[in-house]
């Protein structure tokens, strides 16, 4: 009896030290198998940047990141335009503008020698479209303190052959050389089909239209392209060479006086708000970019503010596979 009831207590500590063994077992594989895992998912992610390098982060990517940053650059300086703005090519705002007889009137201000820029051409097909929402959603808040780009002259900033920070004179031979350099860039670049990717407001009070590329020539390949055309040019650029951007407005000072409820809202909030409200509108918007313009810009950012300027347009040439 005696040996029956140590028998079959040694029988169910065997089995208890059995299932206790395969639970053991069964929770350490797949406690190994889970370290694996994340450590396999760990060697992935550490490798892509190690294996690939910096230089393989896509273009793409590096035009998200930059415009990531540049939506930040207000929440984190301020709205510094209602003080005084410069513009992206470091050029005070204020100087560029006045207020004659209630109407915000560029100052013209002669560039010498003038600045030979290389801009992509956004036509007036999609320019107009953005143009109207960009107005219906900040006039009502800045009548006066805003300055609308031109929709005929919607451009993207590519390559300066000479520009005011760093004035390349040239002659007339030389200028038509450097036409001609230009036109067989447009021959050898593809049009570029885009999309919106969002619009941000600068802390200088530059609303700017941020553009993707989903196939054609990218911005990289053609300001290299344009570099090598034209060996005399700065070798500082104004722009990232990812970048794909076109100025909408530019804001000259602060909102209109708000309506009793809006009032008690922060100014950078009304930016943030507006900003939003416009990208609801046209973020996604799809365009096709199929002319390099040469334009001289005999007044500074002519461009931007109507000015005099020259402007020679090429056709963009290459046959889309
Ligand atoms: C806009 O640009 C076009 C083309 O250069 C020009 O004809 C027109 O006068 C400009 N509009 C304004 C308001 O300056």
């Amino acid at each position: 009896m005696a040996k029956g009831i140590i028998k079959n207590t040694w029988d169910r500590s065997v089995k208890i030290t059995v299932i206790w063994l395969i639970c053991v077992l069964t929770f350490y594989c797949f406690f190994q198998m889970a370290l694996r895992n994340s450590s396999s998912h760990e060697n992935a992610n550490s490798h892509r940047p190690t294996i690939s390098g910096r230089s393989s982060i896509s273009h793409a990517e590096q035009r998200s990141v930059l415009y990531s940053k540049m939506a930040k650059d207000l929440e984190e300086n301020g709205a510094v335009f209602i003080k005084q703005g410069e513009t992206s090519q470091s050029i005070s705002l204020s100087d560029l503008f006045t207020l004659k007889d209630e109407t915000v009137t560029p100052i013209l201000k002669s560039a010498d020698p003038p600045v030979r820029a290389n801009v992509l051409y956004l036509s007036t097909q999609y320019s107009v479209p953005i143009s109207k929402a960009v107005k219906d959603v900040f006039l009502p808040y800045f009548d006066k303190a805003i300055w609308f780009q031109n929709s005929s002259l919607y451009h993207f900033s590519m390559f300066h052959a000479s520009h005011h920070i760093a004035p390349v004179p040239a002659t007339e031979t030389e200028i038509e050389a450097e036409a001609n350099a230009v036109k067989a860039v447009a021959e050898s670049t593809c049009p570029l089909h885009i999309v919106l990717d969002r619009v941000v407001l600068t802390s200088t009070g530059v609303l700017l239209g941020c553009w993707q590329v989903v196939s054609g020539s990218d911005p990289v390949t053609i300001r290299a392209k344009l570099k090598a055309a034209l060996p005399r040019a700065p070798q500082k650029q104004l722009y990232n060479e990812a970048m794909l951007h076109t100025s909408l407005a530019r804001l000259l000072g602060p909102p209109n006086k708000l309506p009793e409820e809006e009032s008690k809202i922060s100014e950078l909030q009304i930016f943030h708000d507006l900003v939003n409200r416009l990208n609801n509108q046209i973020r996604g918007l799809k365009a096709t970019v199929s002319e390099l313009w040469y334009v001289e810009e005999y007044d500074l950012l002519a461009l931007a503010v109507n000015g005099n300027m020259k402007i020679r347009k090429f056709k963009l040439g290459c046959s889309e596979a």
